[in-house]
């Protein structure tokens, strides 16, 4: 398949990184592992990974500027350009053994989100996409699936765990959006729901209290593949707020409304 060279840099980099990771994957018991915060490891893996994609992505776009998870804002000379980089999405999973984890990575030019790259290493499943140039996965092109029934849906989910997010509110919209759909999943990389909901696998996806390294490029793997997000508000926020609600026209404005609604004793 034919990519334009920025995505090519990207699927490069992400690659690279990948083969680091998928090692590291394989010898998981043996990674020493700091605590960043309750629940979110960061390990020597993440560290790594990341280095090589600031390395790969500095390389070949010299003064872009850089959002990592681990190393923060960098900044850069270009001024229109900034990569937006989670060297590792779904570590609690990689940790565990779990093979679905993912490197995304994003390239927003003058805040608009441009391209984007999710390759899970383990599955090797590389996602990408273009602003106006569609969705792939490896060289499929993508479409979000067309139930338009929630009765139909599978939707997919994050749950807040210990330390962070607002439980009670979780509590509350699961408690709404399961009485309404087929089945709810919770992957455990937001990247790779995001993925998921482009590729048709699920039809919809809500989560709240995310960042933007997590979610840029599955946001344009959704539009690009006909889909729709909002955050919370039903607002085009998602990067700020770190909210999401995803899925094709109708089951993201279905779920907007079912995840909000109040709480009714049952
Ligand atoms: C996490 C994953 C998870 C989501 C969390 C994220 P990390 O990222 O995307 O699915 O529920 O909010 O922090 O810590 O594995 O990079
Ligand atoms: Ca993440
Ligand atoms: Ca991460």
């Amino acid at each position: 398949m034919a990519r334009s060279a920025l995505l090519n840099v990207m699927v490069q980099a992400a690659m690279k990184a990948g083969r680091s990771l998928s090692r590291d994957f394989g010898e998981v018991q043996n990674l020493q592992v700091s605590m960043k915060g309750p629940g979110d490891y960061v390990s020597q893996a993440d560290r790594k990974a990341e280095d090589i994609l600031f390395t790969e992505l500095s390389k070949a776009r010299p003064g872009y500027a850089f959002l990592m998870e681990e190393r923060g804002a960098v900044a850069g000379d270009d001024g229109q350009h900034r990569w937006l980089v989670d060297p590792l999405d779904g570590t609690t999973n990689f940790l565990h053994g779990i093979p679905l984890f993912a490197i995304s990575i994003a390239l927003e030019r003058q805040g608009q989100i441009v391209a984007g790259v999710v390759y899970n290493p383990a599955m090797d499943e590389l996602y990408t996409a273009e602003r106006g140039g569609g969705a792939f996965m490896n060289d499929r092109r993508l479409r979000v699936a067309g139930r338009t029934k929630l009765t139909d849906a599978v939707i997919g989910c994050g749950v807040p765990h210990l330390g962070r997010g607002q439980h009670g509110n979780f509590l509350v919209e699961l408690r709404n959006v399961m009485a309404e759909v087929s089945g709810v999943r919770r992957l455990g990389s937001a990247s790779l729901d995001l993925a998921y909901v482009a590729a048709g696998r699920m039809d919809g996806f809500w989560e709240v209290g995310l960042s933007a390294w997590d979610i840029a490029a599955g946001l344009l793997l959704i539009r690009e593949a006909g889909g729709f997000v909002s955050d919370f508000a039903g607002g085009q926020e998602m990067l700020e707020g770190g909210s999401v609600v995803a899925g094709n026209e109708v089951i993201q404005r279905a779920l907007l409304k079912t995840v909000k609604k109040p709480v009714t004793p049952r």
